[in-house]
């Protein structure tokens, strides 16, 4: 339970610049890469949100020097100390990516024991892929007492994933970067995040070509040294912030940011009537007439980000009309809809599909956070409502939004925290 909860007095309209972090689902996944490095790694536009505070402690754990500078947003890794394959679940439940240190693990030490992961409650999130890859690699895998325990030399093969993952793809390819021989990656997820592990990888001596595209190949390389590592900005907070600029009908441009990355949110919200011009790493929103309603199907990159879906359901619930927003990569994607449904939205839940049946206004009221981006969709849903809206539970927003609040009020939200 938190200590405190967030009120919102929606109704103002953003304004003004805001510089978008560095991005979590990369930095859940280059943290562990570092451990695979035979030297110190520096990373640079480190976000400081709570995934990446519990990587930092399981890597500490496992006897790597951790050091993060804030003011810097940069985060220095030795992993020279590292001398334990085991991380216990007592440190894994405490966010997703931590199966991530399975991958690395293995390509470090050829053993990893790794406690079952947290992360949001969004449906059933199995890693079956993730162990058909490690099995392939050449890994013994056994699942125990909450423990997944795995063991062998990674050996180059074909992994065929049964549908694009972005975790199997993460994992597999850390497991396979040292491997003896040749690794091809097929029906790989083409993720920004994917895209840019490689990139990091490569930047420490790996060989992986083809990221970004659904067929990624590996030539196992013998060691992978240190270096320094910028990595992307965040797409998920860089389209939430896409998304309150539209909702609260204000102005405002975003920097640092990657356009190219946002096209499937900024083709939707134009097609919604709302203006959103890009520069080379800034994207201005600005609203033009009503909001028309518009359908939603979340699918895998380049398609509309399953994490999105649910800040933009909360925009569609005042547009004019009916909007439709099918959720074909998670089960359970729908629960903020029947917390907003207490602010006034009108939405119908059938299995995969709400319906949305846009409404003059939303007024305020208490609503409770399930997961970090129906946390995302509260916020977005306070900033449009009449009146003050109460949000329990907004700690699972700080897993992935660096300083939200703090953003949003120099944007002119009028947005505090108060004791529970
Ligand atoms: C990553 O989750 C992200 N998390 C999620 O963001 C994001 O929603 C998701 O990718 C899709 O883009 C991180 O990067 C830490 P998947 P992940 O493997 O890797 C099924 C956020 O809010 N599947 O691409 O778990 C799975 O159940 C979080 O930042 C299997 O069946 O997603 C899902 O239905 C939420 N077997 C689908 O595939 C497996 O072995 C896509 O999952 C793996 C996945």
């Amino acid at each position: 339970m938190d200590t405190y909860k967030l009120l919102i007095t929606g109704g103002q309209p953003l304004k003004g610049d805001v510089e978008v972090s560095g991005g979590k689902n990369t930095s859940v996944a280059v943290i562990p890469a570092a451990l695979i490095c035979d030297e110190p790694c520096v990373i640079e536009n480190m976000p400081d949100i709570e995934d990446v505070h519990v990587l930092r402690d399981i890597l500490e754990l496992l006897g790597a020097r951790v050091s993060y500078d804030d003011a810097l947003k940069r985060i220095t890794i030795d992993p020279r100390g590292v001398n334990d394959c085991t991380v216990p679940y007592r440190q894994t439940r405490r966010m997703r990516a931590s199966y991530y240190l399975l991958g690395a693990l293995l390509a470090r030490f050829g053993e990893a024991n790794v406690g079952y992961p947290g992360g949001c409650a969004i449906g059933n999130r199995p890693f079956d892929q993730h162990i058909k890859g490690f099995r392939a690699l050449g890994a013994e895998v056994t699942e125990s007492n909450g423990m997944i325990c795995a063991k062998g030399t990674m050996t180059g093969a074909a992994v065929y994933f049964d549908r694009p993952t972005v975790g199997g793809t993460i994992n597999v390819m850390l497991a396979a970067v040292k491997a003896k021989g040749n690794t091809v990656l097929l029906n790989a997820a083409k993720e920004p995040h994917v895209v840019d592990l490689a990139n990091f990888l490569n930047a420490m001596g790996g060989r992986i070509k083809g990221a970004g595209t659904d067929t990624i190949r590996i030539r196992g390389v013998e060691s992978l040294h240190g270096g320094t590592y910028t990595v992307i900005p965040d797409q998920i907070e860089t389209g939430t912030l896409m998304i309150a600029a539209a909702a609260t009908r204000g102005d405002v441009t975003i920097h640092g940011c990657i356009p190219t990355h946002m096209e499937s949110l900024t083709a939707k919200l134009l097609e919604m009537g709302v203006s959103v011009t890009d520069a080379d790493d800034a994207i201005r929103v600005r609203p033009i007439g009503a909001h028309r309603a518009v359908n939603i199907k979340t699918q895998e990159y380049p398609g509309f980000p399953t994490d999105l879906q649910q800040p933009m359901s909360a925009l569609l619930c005042m547009a004019q009309g009916n909007s439709l927003i099918y959720e074909t990569i998670f089960e359970s994607r729908f629960k903020h809809l029947s917390e907003m449904r207490r602010m006034g939205a009108h939405v119908q839940i059938m299995e995969q599909t709400a319906l949305i049946e846009g409404v003059p206004e939303l007024h305020g009221a208490p609503v409770t956070v399930t997961d970090l981006r129906a946390g995302a969709a509260l916020v977005v849903a306070g900033l449009m409502a009449t009146g003050t809206t109460e949000i329990y539970e907004p700690g699972l927003i700080e897993r992935g939004y660096e300083h939200l609040e703090e953003k949003l009020r120099k944007l002119g939200a009028k947005i505090r925290r108060e004791p529970v």
